[in-house]
């Protein structure tokens, strides 16, 4: 073993609350040093808490471990996946964490209870959101590797750990990029060069004119306040077979959100730069899916912009058409998420006929309001299938999901304009989210009575009481119906996180990128 471990300055090693080591380093570590551990933790009076770190020095130095060693509390035994899962993941965030603190470059990790969470914890716990510092291009990032081995459990191996943290890693530098080093061309680039070598991936970057021709007026009417080109970025990636209907995923794309004429105030704007949060987790479970070679069909369309006021900028009152035919009064400039994400939706679902279609925004602050921030992403959907299978991909990820309803209700007060078929805002702070998704609804082509798309919609049953389904109201159930799974993710709780805890830094989160992943890889999985 002393070979194995000669080129590492740094060792984490997983022990359980009684003191005892992981099944895998105890394979690996001899009975005396694990004696030693103990008994130091014992004198150390640690608890036995997920995530309790202590590094020790000098330990099993004859048997070529190496100088520093990071030995992090796994809590109690337990068994599900879930949880196995989780207890890596934090686990190698504190190990890494705090021996990257004392120096070390090159740290060896042991496996521990799952080796997809111990690598992904570790990846997720190292980004530092630094490289506009100018101290930043001096430091080595620091390497790890995998000690010891574990059953890899349903597929989860190391390697997907890595895919899964590098994939979301992504998402979070360009949401952490200040909106002058991220806006919608450069955006485009970034995805471009991440994508690169990836087969059977092809990115398109569509520009102003291309939408112009789509009529796409709901889209082009947010940007025209700014003096970068809106760019309509759509990546195919094809791993089923041809003819095969695929997932779409389709993310907001605003690079900054000043509220444009209807200007937000001015405490925490600069956080609007995460506004392409939705964007960013899309493009990123993209790479995630391909870099996994899953063996099914995938469209993602990212709608990227810049919402700022000017002598050009929409104002509140203007009326656009969106590309299905349908006009929008714009009456709050600050409501511009569903008008990109309307035509965004449309052009999708109309265009690529996907089986399931699931757009992730930064929509509403009523989203922050109804779930607090940093926990749940909200998830409006028309199908319960759908519903599940996120649900389920968000507790294996921990970055979880919470259903709010999709109803017609709430439609009555988006389509209360005088002059045009909707307005953009329902004038009302009350169930903002809810009002926001079902403005969404109406765009999505392919649902069970094609939504109300080129329909009279003064003529919509707004009573639609009977509907209501264990607390979710669901108009006609898509499942049932055979038609396109429907889910809109309103991410504005979880775009960005206030401090450093467990394997989360301080900044843009990039989730819900490692659920879209497991959504699909799910999806791909035999039945
Ligand atoms: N991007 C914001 C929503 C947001 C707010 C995300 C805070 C994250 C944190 C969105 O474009 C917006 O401004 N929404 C308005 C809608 C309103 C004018 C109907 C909002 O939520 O206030
Ligand atoms: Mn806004
Ligand atoms: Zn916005």
């Amino acid at each position: 073993m002393s070979n194995k471990l000669a080129n590492f300055d740094g060792l984490v090693l997983g022990v359980y609350k009684d003191g005892s080591l992981s099944e895998s380093a105890s394979k690996e570590v001899s009975n005396n040093v694990q004696q030693t551990i103990k008994q130091q933790l014992q004198c150390a009076g640690v608890k036995g808490k997920l995530g309790e770190v202590r590094v020790l020095y000098g330990i099993g130095r004859e048997e070529g471990l190496p100088s520093k060693i990071a030995v992090v509390n796994l809590g109690p035994k337990s068994e599900s996946l879930k949880e196995s899962l989780n207890k890596a993941r934090v686990a190698a965030a504190a190990g890494v964490r705090s021996l990257r603190d004392q120096g070390a470059k090159n740290i060896a990790i042991d496996v521990m209870t799952n080796e997809h969470g111990a690598s992904e914890g570790a990846t997720l716990g190292l980004f530092k959101p630094d490289n506009l510092k100018s101290i930043q291009n001096k430091k080595e990032s620091v390497k790890i590797s995998p000690f010891g081995s574990s059953s890899s459990a349903q597929g989860f191996t190391w390697e997907t750990g890595l895919i899964y943290a590098d994939a979301q890693n992504f998402a979070r530098i360009l949401g952490n990029s200040p909106a002058n080093h991220m806006t919608p061309t450069i955006f485009t680039e970034n995805v471009k060069s991440f994508l690169k070598d990836l087969p059977k991936v092809e990115v398109i970057v569509r520009d102003e004119k291309w939408a112009e021709e789509k009529k796409m007026g709901s889209f082009l009417s947010v940007g025209r306040g700014s003096e970068e080109p809106s760019k309509f970025l759509e990546i195919h990636y094809k791993g089923g077979k041809e003819g095969d209907k695929p997932l779409a995923l389709v993310g907001k794309g605003v690079t900054f959100d000043s509220g444009g004429i209807s200007l937000k105030s001015s405490a925490n704007m600069s956080e609007m730069k995460i506004d392409m949060g939705g964007g960013a987790a899309v493009s990123a479970a993209l790479y995630g899916i391909a870099k996994l070679e899953l063996p099914i069909n995938v469209v993602v369309a990212v709608p990227l912009c810049e919402n700022l006021p000017s002598g050009h900028a929409t104002k509140p009152g203007d009326v656009i058409i969106a590309m299905n035919g349908k006009s929008i009064e714009v009456d709050n400039t600050d409501a511009e998420g569903r008008l990109i994400l309307a035509d965004a939706l449309y052009y999708t679902s109309s265009t690529f006929k996907p089986h399931s279609l699931i757009d992730i925004a930064t929509l509403t602050g009523a989203m922050v309001v109804a779930l607090g921030a940093d926990r749940y992403s909200g998830v409006f959907s028309n199908s319960d299938k759908l519903w599940e299978e996120l649900l389920e991909a968000g507790k294996i990820t921990n970055d979880n999901f919470w259903r709010m309803p999709l109803d017609d209700f709430y439609l009555k007060a988006m389509t209360k304009s005088d002059v045009a078929d909707y307005i953009n805002a329902s004038g009302s702070r009350y169930g903002g989210a809810c009002t926001a998704a079902i403005f969404l609804k109406e765009f999505v082509y392919g649902l069970g009575d094609e939504g109300t798309v080129g329909k009279d919609i003064t003529s919509i049953d707004k009573e639609k009481k009977d509907d209501v389904v264990e607390g979710n109201i669901i108009d006609k159930d898509a499942d049932e119906i055979n038609k396109i799974r429907y889910a809109h993710i309103d991410m504005a709780g979880v775009m960005i996180t206030s401090e450093d805890s467990c394997y989360d830094v301080k900044g843009a989160t990039g989730r819900p990128t490692r659920s879209i992943i497991e959504v699909a890889r799910r999806l791909a999985a035999p039945k």
